[in-house]
């Protein structure tokens, strides 16, 4: 990619990197915003400019390989900051309540009472990975489930895997005191999940685009929230034909409630109870 000298070149040239490395579709108009969540990488850095940021950027890319994450500390700050985390406890609560009360127990039944296998897959900061296994230990299920959280943000997703929350974070879908304290321990302004529940989830960095680490499958149930909305189409049908395929038979796929999958699309058949609609794979 070539160096960019102006404040709009600077912004295309972002625009496509953050494309090119995590698929998320930044409009024409979204220049602002980007600028403002870039500011606090250029002051850290120590960059004047959003052209002096791409040209650090376009260095450190040259020295260090693309799956060096750790040894990239700019592009970590990029991709985090111009990606959306927002995610919260148990979010949307009658997905979690029909999981609690149904899905989970069936879903264990039918792979004969093995250890359920989960992925939270966009995980963000780890709130959805530790929901399912909150619902899945306190819906009894046969054995401890194995729950693997990714994110393309490393950043997040090492936080996720610290497993400390604040307050905030836990007043939004945490306010229970019983499971509060069944599964927090609590640090200043906040809680920090018990080892015991973290060790049920593996956490990685990865990105959706790319061919799931196969150990993952076969995958009991999926969840893929709130992530698809920033693909184009073609992304969209690449990323679910990697999650169809890393599921069992009759193994559940999520979706965010604004996420529908197209009816012509292959292997998924659309099930829908009360609010909640889940996909089964059916070949
Ligand atoms: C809005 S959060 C959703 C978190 C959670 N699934 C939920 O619904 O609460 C979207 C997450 O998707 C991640 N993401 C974006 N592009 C990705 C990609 N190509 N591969 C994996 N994760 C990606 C972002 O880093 C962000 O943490």
């Amino acid at each position: 990619m070539a160096k960019p000298e102006s404040v709009a070149a600077s912004y295309q040239f972002l625009r496509e990197y953050i494309a090119g490395q995590t698929g998320i579709e930044l409009g024409p108009d979204r220049q602002y915003l980007v600028e403002s969540r870039l500011e606090p990488v250029m002051e850290e850095v120590g960059c004047q400019s959003l052209a002096e940021l791409c040209v650090a950027l376009l260095r450190e890319n040259q020295s260090v390989p693309s799956y060096a994450h750790a040894a990239a500390p700019i592009r970590r700050k990029i991709i985090h900051a111009l990606s959306t985390h927002e995610t919260s406890f148990f979010r949307d609560p009658d997905l979690f309540a029909l999981l609690q009360s149904r899905l989970l127990k069936q879903l264990s039944e039918e792979n004969g009472c093995h250890r359920l296998r989960m992925w939270s897959a966009a995980a963000s900061s780890g709130q959805e990975a530790y929901s399912l296994a909150m619902c899945a230990l306190e819906t009894g299920v046969y054995a401890p489930p194995l729950i693997f959280a990714s994110d393309v943000s490393a950043i997040v997703i090492e936080a996720a895997s610290r497993g400390c929350f604040t307050d905030y974070e836990l007043l939004r879908g945490m306010d229970d005191p019983v499971l509060r304290q069944r599964y927090f321990v609590p640090i200043k302004g906040g809680a920090q999940v018990k080892p015991e529940i973290r060790a049920l989830i593996e956490f990685s960095c990865a990105d959706l685009r790319e061919p799931p680490n196969a150990k993952f499958a076969p995958l009991d149930l999926i969840l893929c929230r709130n992530v698809m909305i920033y693909f184009e189409e073609e992304t969209r049908l690449q990323v679910l034909s990697h999650l169809r395929d890393q599921l069992r038979q009759g193994g559940i796929l999520i979706l965010g409630a604004a996420e529908t999958i197209w009816s012509h699309f292959v292997g998924l058949e659309r099930i829908q109870e009360g609010n909640t609609a889940f996909y089964r794979r059916i070949e």
